[in-house]
């Protein structure tokens, strides 16, 4: 709670304060669904205000900015210019995307606390924000034309230097080449072996650059990365279930909700990898299955008619992910020549990755595994200070600290009366 309370800024809470000196939107998701437990009010507005920077064409995007910190984090407000662009909100934000756990979060916080959302018509006014959310994701991000949503830049996935994205990234023209270096404000509050490379951020900010260039329309053919990520994917399925909740909520129809997450779940079915014994990415540009076994390729273990749900488990519990001995969920197959225990997405285990598999676990009925991986999850929080990431191995904490939706997970594990 001290540390929810320290990262508040205005309506929303930073991620981090130094680190992510900004908005967040699925970090704004997680924040809220621990928040609900402090103070449902708060958590409602954590969502209300990213719902608040909703664009014209629905979507929500990724950072939401504080002009006042402007030169605090890159790519900031000057760089993406969002207000030259039609359809854009009264705030600065991005125009990337990240995933869509936000009507989860918003069903989380409307239960939490059900006569306080009426009250304030929480859920009615989240209802149609999140609907054209999903739309915007239905009919603009329908790149590959197979029912998935593509992401066009690696921080969409929110797991930014993924290995997932290596293939990907190669044809990715780097800014550094004939032009200065790369802004790292972020090599200020955490140690260079622990984030994203030069050359990778040489190449997000090309991405990025193009996309705002295009006016962030979705239309640009020659787009350099388009992929489609089996988590993003299934945490929409997610979203349409809990859409489906919304919706009985309000006295409307779940069906169509629940028809779009069989859809979306059958969508993935061409992403699994019998090789690796996950979904992996594809590359919608060369049609390539990325062949590595990434956390992202587990969380399709969500969704309740999945076909592969006996592949995941035991993926899971192997050698490459470790269930029961590995810390917490790594972020990258354990197994694998690239692993790297301490940086950022390519290795380290995120709480709120871990959160996602103790929701699926419990869904899927192993309660004891997801009981014991939420302790893990708790104490790895409080030794450490709430760290942004930790070793899977020896558990030695990395990035930054006192880091929100580490806080507000392994708060909303320990009051949760079936795990906690
Ligand atoms: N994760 C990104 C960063 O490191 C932004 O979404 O700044």
């Amino acid at each position: 709670m001290e540390v929810l309370l320290r990262n508040r800024a205005a309506l929303h809470t930073l991620p981090a304060t130094g680190l992510y000196p900004h908005q967040w939107s699925w970090d704004s998701a997680f924040t809220a669904i621990g928040l609900r437990h402090v103070s449902p009010r708060r958590a409602q507005q954590e969502l209300e205000s990213l719902l608040g920077a909703q664009w014209a064409d629905g979507r929500l995007p990724q950072i939401v900015f504080d002009r006042q910190r402007d030169e605090d984090y890159s790519p900031g407000a000057a760089f993406w210019r969002s207000e030259e662009i039609p359809g854009s909100p009264a705030v600065p934000t991005a125009g990337l995307v990240q995933p869509p756990v936000h009507a989860r979060a918003a069903l989380a916080v409307h239960r939490a606390d059900e006569a306080e959302s009426r009250r304030r018509g929480f859920l009615e006014r989240a209802h149609p924000r999140l609907l054209a959310w999903h739309g915007y994701l239905r009919t603009r991000r329908d790149r590959g034309g197979r029912g998935l949503a593509s992401i066009v830049h690696p921080w969409e996935s929110g797991m930014d230097n993924s290995p997932a994205w290596d293939g990907p990234l190669s044809r990715v023209p780097d800014v550094r080449a004939g032009g200065p270096g790369v802004p790292r404000p972020d090599l200020r509050h955490a140690d260079p072996s622990e984030r994203p490379s030069n050359a990778e951020y040489g190449r997000y900010l090309h991405l990025a650059a193009r996309y705002r260039d295009h006016r962030c329309d979705d239309a640009d053919a020659g787009h350099e990365f388009v992929c489609e990520d089996p988590a993003f994917n299934a945490l929409w399925a997610d979203a349409e279930l809990a859409m489906a909740e919304v919706a009985a909520a309000l006295g409307g129809d779940r069906a169509p909700h629940e028809a779009r997450a069989r859809e979306l779940t059958a969508a993935l079915e061409p992403l699994f990898s019998p090789a690796l014994g996950t979904y992996a990415a594809r590359d919608v540009r060369t049609g390539e299955l990325q062949r590595v076994a990434t956390v992202a390729g587990l969380l399709p273990l969500l969704l309740p008619h999945l076909p592969r749900a006996a592949e995941l488990l035991a993926t899971l519990r192997g050698p490459r992910f470790r269930l029961g001995t590995a810390v917490m969920v790594p972020s990258h197959d354990l197994t694998a020549a690239g692993f790297d225990r301490a940086r950022y997405w390519r290795g380290p285990s995120w709480s709120s990755t871990t959160w996602l598999l103790v929701q699926a676990l419990r869904g899927r009925g192993a309660v004891a595994e997801a009981r014991a991986l939420g302790a893990q999850l708790r104490r790895s929080a409080l030794q450490h200070g709430f760290a942004e990431y930790v070793d899977p191995i020896d558990g030695t904490p990395h990035g930054t600290r006192a880091f929100t939706w580490t806080a507000a997970l392994a708060l909303d594990l320990e009051l949760d009366p079936e795990l906690g």
